[in-house]
């Protein structure tokens, strides 16, 4: 379950800046489609990463191997908080800018074209000068989040590789299927 819900979090989040990057060379109406469906992986981004994070508690993974010194431990341990930041921050503050707008009255956002998924109420009776005010925060925060995860996914794929190819300690093993994996 924890793999799986790994790797299907991860190509959403890959896949959704990719997305993020092609509308932003976009304007006008062919913005729509592609943004309509950034908004329908972040949501379903947002609740997958809430059922890794409860999986998670309810069923621990194993503890790191042995031969893992303190440092790579704080290190490991940082990029994970910081992970669940960005995965549950980014939907959220997506979430927040979309519903401080005028446009979500005329736009609301349907999941995949279907399922109606409704703004976050309070954000969306803001007075005009607040709710510009919100809307080009949360736009900062999505953004500062976006450079975060940049910075995340370069650190974890490094890690991953020199686990893999230089130290072959079988700590890549914990997240592919079809590799030895180590314990503590
Ligand atoms: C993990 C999930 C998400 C990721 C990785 C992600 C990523 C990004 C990135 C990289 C950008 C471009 C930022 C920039 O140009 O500075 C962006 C913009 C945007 N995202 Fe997301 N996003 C996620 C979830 C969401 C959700 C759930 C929504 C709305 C329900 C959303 C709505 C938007 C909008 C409207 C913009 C354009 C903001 C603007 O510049 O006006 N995002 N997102």
């Amino acid at each position: 379950m924890a793999m799986t819900l790994h790797w299907l979090i991860a190509a959403l989040i890959v896949t959704n800046i990719g997305l993020a990057w092609y509308f932003n060379s976009l304007n006008g109406l062919p913005k729509i489609p592609p943004v309509q469906l950034h908004k329908s992986f972040g949501i379903t981004i947002l609740l997958l990463s809430l059922a890794r994070l409860a999986w998670r508690i309810v069923s621990p993974p194993p503890p790191l191997p042995a031969s893992l010194s303190r440092w790579e431990r704080m290190a490991a341990s940082t990029v994970y908080v910081l992970f669940y930041g960005v995965m549950i921050g980014m939907p959220l503050s997506g979430w927040a800018l979309t519903s401080a707008s005028l446009i979500i009255r005329f736009e609301p956002i349907k999941l995949f074209g279907t399922i109606p998924w409704p703004a976050i109420g309070p954000l969306t009776h803001l007075p005009a000068p607040a709710m510009k005010q919100t809307h080009d925060t949360f736009v900062t925060v999505h953004g500062l989040l976006a450079d975060l995860a940049y910075g995340l996914i370069v650190v974890h794929v490094a890690a991953a590789l020199r686990h893999l190819v230089l130290l072959r300690d079988g700590v890549m093993g914990r997240m592919v299927p079809f590799l030895p994996a180590a314990s503590a």
